[in-house]
């Protein structure tokens, strides 16, 4: 069986979310009484993951303090920092040294997905399985795909499950490979650090994690896509944490709905 560390970059700058994220990191937005942090702490426990690497900066003790002061579950939590919000591969990469395994398993806290099976344990399965990297993907509208990474894919090798041949981020619309765009979820090959290392600034002038997965397929490291299972929403935006709230509140209150 493979042990897996969990990344979760939490450095973020969280303009979307400004100026309620300028004094309490986002991560602490309430979804009914829980922060969003909650719902990706049970994701991971759920999983079986007990090795847990938190990425921040000085803004953001206040996560440290819920998973550790409040939650008090048994985790091994470490903390690492990253000073500036170079992007989303630079802030896996500071994480490196924590990581023990050949995989590793990424949770972007502002993606929360209510689903029966969490999506980091489909995707273990999935790596498992094919001895591969294996990311979380879904269906988006033509006029969202400037947001996400976009996966080109080619053969659906079982029912959801995609070979993927390169990734585009934050594409024009009439520059994207697919409808399919990556959701934060995604257990790698551990090739991705040295991939990261050898990167430069790209989409947004910040080092991404998409163009250290095209140095991975460039090495002909196979990367599989997955139509993962479950309910999406992008809570680092306030109408999709809205929307969240609305869900959480129609399905009975989260208590029965919380993974
Ligand atoms: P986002 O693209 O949502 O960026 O990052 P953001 O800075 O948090 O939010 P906006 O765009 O300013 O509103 C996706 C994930 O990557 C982390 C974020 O914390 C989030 O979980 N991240 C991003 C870092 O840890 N460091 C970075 O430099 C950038």
């Amino acid at each position: 069986v493979r042990k897996y560390t969990v990344i979760i970059p939490a450095a973020g700058k969280g303009t979307r979310f400004s100026p309620f994220s300028l004094l309490v990191p986002k991560e602490m937005v309430p979804i009914m009484q829980y922060p969003a942090i909650e719902y990706i702490a049970r994701e991971y426990e759920k999983s079986g993951i007990t090795e847990i690497v938190l990425v921040i900066n000085e803004s953001k003790q206040m996560i440290i303090e819920y998973v550790k002061k409040v939650r008090k579950k048994s985790s091994n939590i470490r903390t690492v920092f990253q000073e500036k919000s170079l992007g989303l591969g630079h802030a896996v990469l500071q994480a490196h040294t924590s990581v023990s395994g050949n995989y590793v398993a990424i949770i972007l806290p502002d993606d929360i997905i209510f689903s029966q099976t969490p999506v980091i344990q489909q995707l273990c399965k999935v790596s498992e399985k094919y001895e591969a990297s294996a990311i979380a993907i879904k269906k988006v509208a033509e006029d969202k795909v400037s947001s996400y990474g976009m996966v080109a894919i080619s053969q659906e090798i079982e029912p959801g499950v995609f070979i993927v041949e390169s990734i585009v981020e934050k594409p024009l619309k009439q520059d994207a490979p697919s409808c399919y765009a990556i959701i934060g979820r995604y257990v790698l090959d551990k090739g991705i650090f040295e991939a990261l290392s050898n990167i430069t600034p790209g989409a947004k002038a910040e080092y991404q994690l998409t163009d250290g997965m095209n140095l991975l397929l460039q090495q002909k490291k196979k990367i599989f896509a997955v139509l993962f299972e479950g309910d999406h929403f992008d809570v680092g935006t306030p109408e999709s944490w809205a929307q969240a709230v609305a869900y959480c509140a129609k399905n009975g209150g989260n208590e029965s709905i919380l993974i």
